[in-house]
């Protein structure tokens, strides 16, 4: 494969990182995948690098020869999913904000209390 080509073959969509700069970075010396996380910014798209972790660490595993096995993904923090905000201004936490104060919600929110207690 020529250099030429692994500039078009794109790894991290997200990021638009290609296998030529994952393999330059490898032959940098950076063979854990939070360090060219770091480098490239691969994995830190909206994807989170559900799309391009598991290939880096492909990559990572072919040009260094250490199992897959051995390979310690990035920590993954939530959400796990992108949430589009639509979701939150529409959630049940909303209808009980704009919920109107009255007596027998209020007698609701007591009971609940007590039954904590
Ligand atoms: S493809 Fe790499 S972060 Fe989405």
């Amino acid at each position: 494969m020529s250099i030429k080509d692994k500039k078009n073959i794109i790894i991290c969509i997200c990021e638009d990182v290609s296998l030529e700069e994952i393999e330059r970075v490898i032959e940098e010396g950076y063979t854990n995948l939070e360090e060219i996380k770091r480098s490239l910014r691969c994995g830190m798209g909206p994807c989170q690098g559900r799309t391009c972790l598991t290939l880096i660490a492909r990559i990572v595993s072919s040009k260094t020869g250490r199992p897959m096995s051995q390979m310690k993904f990035p920590t993954v923090r939530p959400p796990i999913r992108p949430v589009p905000l639509a979701v939150f201004a529409t959630s049940k936490l909303k209808n009980k904000l704009e919920r109107p104060e009255t007596e027998s919600n209020k007698a609701r929110a007591y009971s609940r209390a007590s039954k904590r207690m």
